[in-house]
């Protein structure tokens, strides 16, 4: 389970989040929906604490971290919460300079230290998964937008994240790459990976959302 208690989050004195509560159940998928600026993206960084919020309280199974805790503190726990969330970023979501088989080493072996022949073992086996592993010596800018999305849910599946936040994963692409993303995102939700995706589209919300949570309603 994951919670959010009693947010508060502004910017430069506008509240994006006075007094929010939402909890996202484990093997579920939540679509966040909302008009632009409301929040979305805020909420998702907040759940991986690239955002902090000025109040309240992020649950993320055992590990709580609430606001107000001292840097050490926080950073420790932030180091054991970035084990437990991917993120697939709204807009281009790849590290330029890298081809794709490294995007998805990157993380496994420079933040979690895991030996390179093992990460590349693993990363081949993640973008096999996404249809991706014959593209694996490409560089980003040699993607089509939906290769690239897919490789990004490749590149934040290989922490072995227990839940995956996707910002409007498929907002800039058409209709066939919209649906090659879109399967990648069902046979997650199918293994019971716990979900939490932005997107605009009220389709793809109901067909594949357990719980719709709409941000900066009034
Ligand atoms: N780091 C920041 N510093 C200052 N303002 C910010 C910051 N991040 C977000 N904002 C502001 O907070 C508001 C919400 O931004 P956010 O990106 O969460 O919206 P969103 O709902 O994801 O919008 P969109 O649908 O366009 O992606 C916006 O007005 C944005 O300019
Ligand atoms: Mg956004």
């Amino acid at each position: 389970m994951i919670e959010l208690r009693g947010i508060h989050k502004s910017f430069g004195g506008r509240a994006l989040f006075a007094g929010f509560d939402c909890a996202f159940e484990r093997g579920k998928t939540t679509v966040i929906t909302g008009r632009s600026g409301s929040g979305k993206s805020t909420l998702l960084r907040m759940l991986n604490q690239l955002e902090r919020q000025d109040q309240g309280t992020l649950r993320v199974g055992d590990l709580e971290i609430p606001a107000g805790l001292s840097d050490g503190e926080w950073k420790r726990r932030v180091l054991q919460l970035r084990r437990r969330t991917g993120m697939v970023f709204q807009g281009y979501p790849l590290f330029p300079h890298l081809d794709v088989l490294h995007n998805v080493m990157l993380a496994p072996v420079r933040a979690f230290g895991v030996e390179q022949r093992i990460a590349e073992q693993r990363a081949l086996e993640l973008l096999a998964s996404v249809g991706m592993d014959a593209a694996r010596d490409r560089r980003p800018a040699r993607l089509s937008g939906g290769e690239s999305q897919r490789v990004a849910i490749a590149r934040a599946l290989a922490t072995g994240p227990e839940a995956l936040l996707l910002d409007e994963p498929t907002s800039a692409l058409d209709p066939k790459s919209t649906e090659d993303v879109v399967i990648v995102i069902e046979g997650l939700r199918a293994k019971g990976m716990t979900l939490v995706m932005v997107t605009h589209s009220q389709e793809l919300a109901r067909r594949i959302g357990d719980r719709i949570v709409e941000v900066g309603a009034k």
